[in-house]
């Protein structure tokens, strides 16, 4: 045990004459050594964290070029999307600091003949909230002596602004993160070391926040975290920080999630991790199985191409151990039959695609007789059905860091409603504030468009569902057998989609339509939802998901020889949405049916996107299959940027 009653995990001499000898410690357990974390397979953690809308961080402090290190750090991150970057690194006398609006190549072209030099710096890609992205809002945020970068948003920025302008502070940007790097200075003025400075700064800030701050001359990482990720990663001769751990990937694997309050110290001596007020925490390494290779493109041109394909393996990987079709059973971790006798209702509160995904889920449980809703999580606390401790509300978040759906959570859980998490990622803030967590194992998603989350979040739904519908002696939500035997083909069934070329001569021939609209009834209305989210978001058109009975109850004005209408079938009531069908085609919409090849509606569709033959219940998952391929080629043929959507990110930590 070291002073603070800590042990050293990393005992190491450096051989960087910038910073030697040094050691590097991190308070663990008396008696734990660090944990291996099977990444994405069957013990899944989800390495992608998530900042407020497409920031990333990276600090580096080691033996290595810092200058080199953080710039790949910052291209590990793109996938995040961004509009400025910058770095700043302890450079000799004082810190250098180069920051600009655009890409990260920008960056490393203005930085290309510096003579920076130095093995201590922080990094940032940002997402412009206050103020546009210019060079001067770009982070790193400096003062005299202080570097900051930041994610997440600073609420009362404006009254802290005013109070530090009083005091003589010239502010260079309109970032509510300027206000850190003068409230640190301040105290540091003020005759206060730069740890307490750094703590005393932290103490007023309200919002959310990943911090990682440097002090010019020191060779030492301030930071910490509240509401926004940060990890922190591991080698015998550096530290990184970073939001998120695909950033130092190629480094270390050996990584140690913060909480929120954490506050990290990495000097030459080590990485020490407390509270605000300064008392050791406990935090336990972790050694993440991943491939740095698993989060490439590999040969595809787009990740989401990537993922649209990877979901044989991460739809296997979502169900694997869970259910056994020979037995007709369920076995879901701590969900074992009995969990859920005390539950009357179940509300799935979730945003976007997600959302999707929990109407699928609901409407699965609703099949069964059991009292489901799907609400969307930015409506729940003026709109939430009523809740009690009977009420079972499930937060269904691939990235467990959506602010909406997290303050939904909390209003759960306020209600003293029973939580679960329906995530991901391991470690997300929703997985740790719910009662309860359900990984779905789908491995890293990098595209900004989620698909083959979508897909693992509704089959481990329906698993789920099943447990429910059994310990509440509901009616299974289907013939449970069946269901458990369809779920186990899967995989297979999704496969040869994927070995079709359909989709991409159907976004073709329709390359030239005014708008797209997604029709569908039953579990195919989720999937008429998500369908036209998919197409709009990455090809910029106009495409609208309706029910399939509400066309006649107005869409059907917008209908016309240049609105093809995709329909969801293969589910429930298919000559209902048939008719439906037929009633925009009389107007001349051509139709395109989503189905097996040897359904009735390929006889009556103007073209066909074929889906194998399954359980009524799944056809809507295979459907939204052939969707996301209609719409990536669509987005494709249009030259979009389909992995970074414009105005979109990947996890949207703010409400
Ligand atoms: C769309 C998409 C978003 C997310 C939504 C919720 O392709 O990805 O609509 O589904 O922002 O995100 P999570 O699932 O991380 O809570």
């Amino acid at each position: 045990m070291d002073s603070a009653g800590l042990n050293r995990l990393y005992v190491q001499e450096w051989a960087d004459t910038s910073v030697s000898p040094c050691r590097v410690s991190v308070p663990i357990e008396a008696s734990s050594e660090s944990t291996s974390v099977r990444a994405f397979s069957t013990d899944t953690i989800q390495l992608r964290g998530a900042v407020r809308p497409m920031c990333g961080i990276i600090g580096h402090i080691g033996t290595r070029d810092a200058l080199k290190t953080l710039l790949t750090g910052l291209e590990n991150l793109e996938y995040r999307g961004y509009d400025s970057a910058g770095i700043a690194i302890q450079n000799g006398a004082g810190i250098a600091v180069e920051k600009r609006s655009g890409e990260v190549d920008e960056l490393k072209a203005s930085v290309a003949d510096s003579s920076i030099d130095g093995s201590v710096g922080i990094g940032h890609t940002r997402w412009s909230t206050h103020g546009p992205p210019t060079d001067a809002n770009a982070h790193p945020h400096t003062t005299a002596d202080v570097a900051v970068v930041h994610n997440g948003i600073i609420e009362n920025y404006a009254e802290l602004r005013e109070r530090l302008q009083e005091h003589g502070c010239r502010f260079t940007s309109e970032t509510d993160t300027e206000v850190i790097p003068h409230l640190i200075q301040q105290y540091i003025d003020d005759g206060y070391g730069s740890e307490r400075a750094f703590r005393l700064a932290i103490d007023e800030l309200e919002g959310s926040y990943a911090v990682a701050a440097m002090i010019a001359d020191e060779k030492t990482l301030y930071a910490t975290r509240k509401g926004s990720p940060l990890v922190v990663g591991l080698e015998d001769d550096a530290c990184f920080l970073a939001s998120d751990v695909p950033a130092f990937l190629e480094y270390t694997d050996d990584v140690v999630f913060l909480e929120d309050g954490d506050v990290v110290i990495a000097d030459k001596y080590g990485v020490e991790i407390t509270d605000l007020a300064g008392n050791p925490v406990v935090r336990q390494p972790e050694t993440v199985d991943w491939d740095p290779e698993q989060a490439g493109k590999g040969t595809y041109d787009h990740f989401m191409l990537k993922e649209i394909n990877e979901q044989p393996t991460s739809l296997a990987q979502a169900i694997e151990g869970r259910i056994e079709p020979e037995r007709g059973t369920i076995d879901l971790e701590r969900f074992g039959p009995g969990t859920f006798t005390d539950v009357d209702s179940v509300q799935l509160i979730a945003c976007g695609t997600s959302y999707h995904a929990a109407l699928y889920g609901a409407f699965a449980l609703r099949g069964a007789g059991v009292e489901a809703t799907a609400v969307l999580a930015n409506e729940y606390r003026v709109a939430a059905p009523p809740i009690d401790e009977r009420t079972l509300v499930i937060a269904v978040t691939q990235s467990g860091e959506t602010a909406d759906t997290l303050r939904a959570l909390d209003c759960a859980t306020d209600e003293g409603a029973t939580t679960l998490a329906v995530t991901n990622v391991v470690g997300s803030t929703a997985a740790r504030k719910a009662d309860e967590a359900l990984f779905i194992r789908a491995g890293p998603e990098i595209g900004v468009a989620a698909t083959k989350t979508f897909s693992s979040q509704v089959a481990l739904l329906l698993v789920l569902a099943q447990r429910i519908t059994a310990d509440l002696g509901a009616e299974p939500v289907a013939d449970a057998h069946k269901l458990l035997e369809a779920l186990d083909e899967l995989p297979a069934a999704v496969e040869s989609i994927l070995e079709g070329d359909e989709a991409g001569k159907i976004a073709k021939r329709f390359q030239q339509s005014h708008a797209y609209f997604f029709i569908g009834r039953g579990l195919g209305y989720p999937v008429a939802l998500e369908g036209a989210l998919k197409f709009k978001e990455i090809t910029y058109e106009h495409a609208e998901g309706f029910a399939s009975g509400e066309l006649k109850h107005g869409p059907l004005a917008l209908v016309s020889p240049h609105t093809p209408v995709f329909v969801v079938l293969g589910g429930q009531e298919d000559e209902k949405t048939l008719k439906n069908a037929k009633e925009a085609q009389t107007r001349g919409a051509p139709v395109v049916a989503i189905c097996p090849p040897n359904h009735q509606a390929t006889e009556v569709a103007d073209a066909h996107l074929p889906i194998p033959e399954t359980h009524d219940v799944l056809a809507g998952l295979l459907a939204n299959v052939q969707l996301q391929l209609v719409a990536y080629h669509a987005a494709d043929q249009l030259n979009r940027p389909i992995d970074k959507p414009r105005n979109l990110a990947k996890s949207v930590t703010v409400e």
